[in-house]
């Protein structure tokens, strides 16, 4: 069945600014948002709460089942504990690369990322937006933008007002490091890697501003809903 509530995919690596994007996008259109990477590092956070490596798919598969997500004006909540800041740092974002190449967890995270796609559209951010959950979305972006550009936008941000944990002591170096790595797991895992699909319209953010970028997006959703006008 033809879901006609629209989609915009935006998939890319890690710091790769999608996500300020996508936020973007959403508030000017006026869509919900997901922002799907926080979910690979609720349960990162969740798992190391209750002592579940990270690496134990079963366990991580049936943790992410039970889960009590709640975003609410931009918080993250796990079950009343507000986590925001917390699944931000490196260790988290470490995790949340691990957990996420376990097709148990990805699959449990399926449909509530599904239940995301609510009227009047959706903005949805990942690394298998278009590619695996939202293959019908009107619009895919693969938005990227080169290491060390990402690397030294991720040192040059803050991770929250008054947050003090290990991922604020990072080196530029360190974080670069990271991002490596993280690239590496995230493109090369066997079940929905990060992947450029045909469709998807690329977009490098290394040379341009956030403004820039949000522009692109919604310039490529015009084009879309125009020629959906003209082929009718
Ligand atoms: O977008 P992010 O940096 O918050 O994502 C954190 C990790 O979660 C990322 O390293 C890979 C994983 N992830 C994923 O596998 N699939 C998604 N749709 C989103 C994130």
């Amino acid at each position: 069945m033809v879901n006609a509530i629209q989609v915009i995919a935006i998939d890319g690596p890690s710091a790769s600014g999608k996500g300020t994007v996508a936020q973007l996008v959403a508030e000017k259109l006026g869509f919900h948002y997901l922002d799907s990477g926080a979910l690979y590092r609720i349960v990162a956070l969740a798992a190391q709460q209750k002592n579940i490596a990270w690496d134990n798919a079963e366990a991580l598969g049936e943790l992410a089942k039970k889960l009590n997500i709640n975003f609410k004006n931009g918080e993250i909540f796990l079950g009343n504990d507000r986590i925001t800041e917390l699944v931000r740092s490196e260790e988290i974002s470490r995790g949340a690369s691990e957990v996420a190449i376990h097709p148990q967890v990805r699959n449990a995270l399926f449909d509530l990322q599904q239940s995301f796609r609510k009227a009047p559209g959706l903005v949805a951010d990942g690394r298998d937006m278009g590619s695996v959950v939202f293959t019908d979305a009107k619009l895919k972006i693969f938005l990227t933008a080169s290491v060390e550009v990402r690397a030294e936008r991720r040192y040059k941000q803050p991770i929250g007002k008054n947050t003090i944990h290990k991922g604020l002591g990072a080196n530029y170096a360190q974080i670069l490091h990271d991002l490596q790595l993280r690239d590496t797991r995230d493109g090369q895992r066997r079940t929905s890697p990060l992947i450029q699909t045909p469709d998807a319209v690329l977009l490098d953010t290394s040379n341009r501003t956030i403004d820039e970028a949000v522009e692109f997006v919604l310039n490529e959703y015009n084009k879309k809903l125009h020629k959906n006008v003209l082929s009718h």
